[in-house]
């Protein structure tokens, strides 16, 4: 009989861009399990404007979202609710001479089933590719809808359980399912070890799939999903560990979507602080925060970053987050560098032309979401053991007679010389400045994200960010991350020899080289900005940082720098 053994149930609260917050987990009489609940007031907080809004545009309080997840050990044939997902290879497909499954799962399941499930199949020339599914509707069964969803012919990848568990999310809000449960057909070839990660990549999958970004609607569906049972996958403990993480880091991914898909009239720089702030003061056993505001910058001769900054009607705030580990002791200081253009209209250097995606330009934050996003998943985490500095130096760059002209010279805090021959390169600008005070934060390792070049997309596409670095040692660290949480990096040269297109006849410095390499020189740019004895790494997400399909942001970078911060703690 069925053998629920961990119940852990999530609350998604989603206030304006307080986002959500997996709650509690819920002891059961075989497991008790005591986690802190956050209290609800900082949950259910809402945004204050600090100034009256463009266009009367308030993001709207979305209604808590509650789903719970469970793993159990129970038999498909037993399990009773909405949709029964099973997730099946190319192998898993296969049938005998008679046409019937050779998988026991779903060899038993199907003749239950009076063989409906082959034929289906067959019918609808179903083989478990990726990417495909097939769904019967049972009216009268246990489960009212069976589906079948393909994991193409690898078993293993991270990407492809959270695709699973994405489709089953696709296919209950189409269904206005209330309860699914998610299995594989083939779960006995999976370590213990890889059991575990195979569930909570499934529920990531789910959380993320479910989740709709619908603030700035008039009306918005509410979700009918209720509970996820995880089936076959193991229970206990650890399993039940690494759900928790995986909603900690769904939670960071969440608001930093919700930060991205926010358009700059309502989050402008100002605002972005204030995010910051709250993120902080919601764990502020481990975050604090310090904002500066263009005064402090001044004092602090950030020339580049104001220079950025000196068209716009909305201030620019440049915000410190900082994480200390509960008990003190830390053997790594990081530092965590996001580019935050609230918008970029190219300044004087204005994007015109077809493919030139100004009304898009409100995205160009999305490296201060990664940064912020993990921000928030750290603060739950608490890893022990590391210090994690959040840099971002947000502005917008706009046009107005106070602002910077082509040709003007800007003078960064390391002292050193820009000529600004294109408006339009400002994120290396705001950089500058955010890199010097990052390393004089003490730390030993930087990573800065940023959507910073078109032509980064014109080289990897939309789906895989560019990785600089000098350092062999952090292409290493930060490319296992990457491995674990699924996000697309591949390493580009620092090819020196094309520093010679960024020369200036007056400066130390131009800011564009030109179209070729254009990644690459941006990249080099910012070097000149990093303390030698710092390892460094430059994350160019101009790419990934949206989706075109779903025209909201991806909560990219986020997993890979949260996996990151856990192998430098102890
Ligand atoms: N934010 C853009 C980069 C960008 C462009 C991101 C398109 C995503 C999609 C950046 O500030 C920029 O404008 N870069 C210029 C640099 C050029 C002037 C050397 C670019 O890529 O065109
Ligand atoms: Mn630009
Ligand atoms: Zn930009």
């Amino acid at each position: 009989m069925a053998a629920t053994i961990v119940s852990l149930t999530s609350t998604i609260v989603t206030s304006s861009y307080s986002s959500l917050v997996f709650s509690k987990l819920r002891s059961t009489p075989f497991l008790r399990l005591s986690f802190a609940l956050t209290p609800l007031c900082l949950r259910t907080r809402t945004l204050q404007m600090a100034h009256s809004t463009l266009g009367l545009t308030h993001p709207a309080p979305i209604e808590p979202l509650k789903v719970s997840f469970a793993a159990k050990e129970i038999d498909l044939v037993e399990w009773k609710g909405d949709i029964l997902a099973v997730g099946v290879t190319e192998k898993d497909m296969g049938k005998d001479e008679n046409l019937k499954f050779q998988n026991p799962i779903l060899k038993k399941l199907d003749s239950h089933l009076g063989g409906l499930l082959a034929e289906a199949s067959l019918e609808e020339d179903f083989t478990g590719k990726a990417g495909r599914s097939t769904v019967l509707r049972l009216p009268g069964l246990g489960s009212k809808r069976i589906g079948l969803i393909g994991l193409g012919q690898c078993t293993s990848a991270t990407t492809a359980y959270r695709s699973l568990g994405e489709a089953v999310a696709g296919i209950a809000k189409s269904s206005q399912a209330s309860s699914v449960a998610i299995a594989l057909a083939s779960p006995g070839g999976l370590s213990g070890d890889s059991k575990l990660t195979t569930a909570s990549a499934i529920a990531s999958g789910a959380v993320l799939g479910i989740y709709e970004d619908s603030r700035f609607k008039s009306e918005s569906k509410k979700p009918a999903l209720k509970s996820v049972d995880i089936l076959g996958l193991g229970t206990g403990t650890e399993l039940e560990k690494k759900l928790k993480y995986a909603e900690d880091v769904c939670s960071g991914i969440i608001f930093g979507r919700e930060l991205v898909n926010a358009p700059a009239n309502v989050l402008t720089p100002g605002v972005l602080a204030e995010e910051a702030s709250k993120i902080a003061s919601l764990y502020s056993d481990v975050l604090s925060a310090t904002i500066l505001d263009a005064e402090q910058c001044k004092e602090l001769k950030m020339g580049s970053y104001l220079g950025v900054a000196a068209a716009s009607a909305n201030p620019p705030h440049f915000i410190h987050l900082c994480y200390k580990p509960p008990g003190g002791t830390t053997k790594t200081k990081l530092a965590l560098v996001g580019k935050g253009l609230t918008f970029d209209s190219g300044g004087y250097n204005i994007k015109t032309g077809p493919g030139c995606s100004i009304e898009l330009m409100k995205f160009d934050m999305g490296g201060s979401a990664a940064v912020l996003g993990a921000a928030k998943a750290l603060g739950q985490i608490k890893p022990p053991g590391v210090e994690v500095h959040f840099i971002v130096a947000a502005c917008e760059n706009m046009i107005s007679g106070t602002g910077m002209r082509p040709g003007d010279i800007v003078t960064a805090s390391n002292g050193k010389t820009i000529e600004v021959n294109n408006t339009d390169a400002e994120g290396r600008l705001t950089l500058a400045d955010a890199l010097v005070y990052a390393c004089n934060q003490g730390v030993e390792k930087i990573v800065d994200l940023a959507t910073l070049t078109g032509a980064c997309i014109v080289a990897l596409g939309p789906s895989v960010a560019g990785i600089f670095t000098p350092s062999d040692d952090l292409a290493k660290e930060v490319l296992e991350a990457s491995e674990i949480s699924g996000e697309k990096l591949w390493r580009m040269p620092l090819e020196e020899s094309y520093w010679e297109s960024m020369k200036s006849g007056v400066a130390d410095m131009v800011n564009t080289g030109g179209r070729p390499g254009g990644a690459i020189t941006a990249a080099l740019f910012l070097k000149q900005f990093v303390d030698e004895k710092v390892q460094w790494m430059h994350i160019d997400m101009a790419g990934p940082v949206w989706n075109d399909k779903t025209k909201t942001g991806t909560g990219f970078g986020i997993s890979t720098l949260v996996e990151w911060v856990l192998k430098n703690s102890s």
